[in-house]
C-alpha cells in the first residue's frame, strides 16, 4: 500500500516597502534587475501573508496554490522556476540521505492567507511569493539560509526576494548571468533601527494600472532617462542609503527616500507611452509630507510611492504624533486610526487644497513600523487530511 502521509510546514512572510526602487530587468526569465534596491520590512501584525506548504502522495496530481480560498494558476514560469528550484534542493538532500521520505517527488498542495484586504491595492506579491518559498523550504526541511532562498523567490517576483529579511534590507542586482549572485542580503536587522514607522494611505484607486512587470519592461525600451537612473542615480542612493541605515541618520534616509520615488516615477513619465502611477491624491500626499517638514523646520516624514496610487509615509516614532496626528486631523474618521494613540495634530501651516483632496481621496490607512522577517508556525491552513481549512 502507498504511503498517504501528510507532510505540511507553515510560515508567516512580510511585505516590504522598497526605499531605493527596483525598476527595470536585464533579464525577465531569470528575473535579474538593472539596479540594486533596498527596503524596509515592514511589521506582520498589519501586513503578512500565512502558507501552509503540504505534500502528499493522496494529493494531485498537479500542485495546486489557494489563496485567501480562491485557486491560482501556478502553471506560471515564475511559479514554476520556484517549483522546481526548491525540489532540486530536496531532492540533492533525498539522493545524499536515502533514509529521507521522497517527498521532492510528491504533489504540492499551498495554501495561502493574506491578513489585508487584497482590494487595498497593495503589492502582496512580495510576502506571497516569499511565503511560498519559505514554507516549502521548511517543509523539505532545507538547510538554506535567507539568501539562498532569496535568489528562488526573486524568480517568483522581484520584490519578494527582500521579504526573507525582516528590517532594513538590500537586493544586491549581481553580475553573474546565471543570476546566482542576485539575492537580498542584510542591511540591518529591525532592533537596529526599530523606531521606524510607516503609515500607509491606500487611495481608493478606479482603475487598475500598468503592472509593475510589463510596465519597467517598455520603460527599459523607451526611456533615455532611466539609463542614467541606473547607470549613476541607484549607485549613489544605494551608498547614501546603506550608510543613512547604519547611523540611524533618518534625514538622509528621509531625503533619499523621495528622491528615489521622484526619480523612479520621473522614468515612468519619460516611458513611452507614459506610465502615471501618481494620481492628484498621491501629489497631495507628497505636498502635506513637504509642508508638514516645513513646519518641523527638519525633516521628520518622507513618501514613496510604487506602482500605484497609495503613498506610504516613512517616520520615526518620536514625530508620530506631529506626522501620523497631523494626518489624522487632516482625513478624519477612517478605518484604520482605531485603537492607535496617536493624537490629533492642528493642520495650520498645511496647504488646505491638498488637506481637502487627501480627505477625499483616502479611504483607509495602515499604521505600521518596521517589522521581522519570515517567522514559522505551527499554525496550520489544512486540517489533518489535508483539507484547506
Ligand atoms: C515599484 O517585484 O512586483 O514596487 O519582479 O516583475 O514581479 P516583478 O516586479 P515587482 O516590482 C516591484 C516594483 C516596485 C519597486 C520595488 O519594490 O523595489
Amino acid at each position: 500500500m502507498s504511503d498517504n502521509k501528510i507532510y505540511q510546514a507553515s510560515t508567516t512572510a512580510p511585505v516590504n516597502i522598497a526605499v531605493v526602487k527596483y525598476w527595470g530587468k536585464r533579464d525577465a526569465k531569470l528575473n535579474l534587475p538593472t539596479n540594486s534596491s533596498v527596503s524596509v520590512t515592514l511589521s506582520q501584525s498589519d501586513l503578512r501573508t500565512h502558507t501552509t506548504a503540504a505534500c502528499s502522495a493522496a494529493f494531485g496530481p498537479e500542485d495546486t496554490l489557494l489563496l485567501n480560498s480562491s485557486p491560482q494558476d501556478v502553471s506560471g514560469a515564475r511559479t514554476q522556476a520556484c517549483f522546481r528550484e526548491l525540489r532540486a534542493l530536496r531532492s540533492a538532500l533525498e539522493s545524499a540521505d536515502p533514509s529521507l521520505p521522497k517527498l521532492s517527488s510528491l504533489p504540492l498542495r499551498i495554501v495561502s492567507e493574506n491578513n489585508f484586504p487584497t482590494a487595498a491595492g497593495l503589492a502582496s506579491s512580495a510576502a506571497g511569493f516569499a511565503a511560498l518559498v519559505r514554507a516549502i523550504a521548511n517543509l523539505y526541511e532545507l538547510p538554506s539560509s535567507p539568501t539562498d532562498l532569496s535568489r528562488i523567490a526573486r524568480q517568483g517576483s522581484g520584490s519578494a526576494c527582500r521579504s526573507l529579511f525582516g528590517g532594513y534590507v538590500a537586493w544586491q542586482m549581481g553580475s553573474k548571468e546565471d543570476g546566482s549572485d542576485s539575492v537580498a542580503v542584510e542591511v540591518a536587522p529591525a532592533s537596529h533601527w526599530p523606531t521606524m514607522r510607516a503609515l500607509i494611505l491606500v487611495v481608493s484607486a478606479e482603475k487598475k494600472g500598468v503592472s509593475s512587470t510589463s510596465g519597467m519592461q517598455i520603460t527599459v525600451a523607451t526611456s533615455e532617462l532611466f539609463q542614467r537612473r541606473a547607470e549613476v542615480v541607484v549607485p549613489a542612493h544605494m551608498k547614501a542609503m546603506e550608510k543613512a541605515i547604519l547611523e540611524k541618520d533618518f534625514e538622509t534616509f528621509a531625503k533619499v527616500t523621495m528622491m528615489e520615488s521622484n526619480s523612479f516615477h520621473a522614468t515612468c513619465l519619460d516611458t513611452f507611452p507614459p506610465i502615471f502611477y501618481l494620481n492628484d491624491v498621491s501629489r497631495a500626499a507628497i505636498r502635506v509630507v513637504e509642508d508638514i517638514n516645513k513646519k518641523a523646520g527638519k525633516t521628520i516624514a518622507a513618501y514613496t510611492f510604487d506602482a500605484g496610487p497609495n503613498a506610504v509615509i516613512y517616520y520615526e516614532e518620536e514625530n508620530a504624533d506631529a506626522v501620523a496626528g497631523t494626518l489624522k486631523s487632516a482625513l478624519g474618521e477612517l478605518d484604520g486610526w482605531q485603537g492607535r494613540e496617536i493624537k490629533a495634530q492642528s493642520t495650520e501651516g498645511v496647504d488646505a487644497r491638498a488637506v481637502q483632496v487627501l480627505k477625499d481621496g483616502v479611504s483607509r490607512v495602515i499604521l505600521t513600523s518596521v517589522g521581522e522577517g519570515p517567522i514559522r508556525t505551527e499554525e496550520s491552513l489544512i486540517t489533518a487530511t489535508g483539507e484547506p481549512l
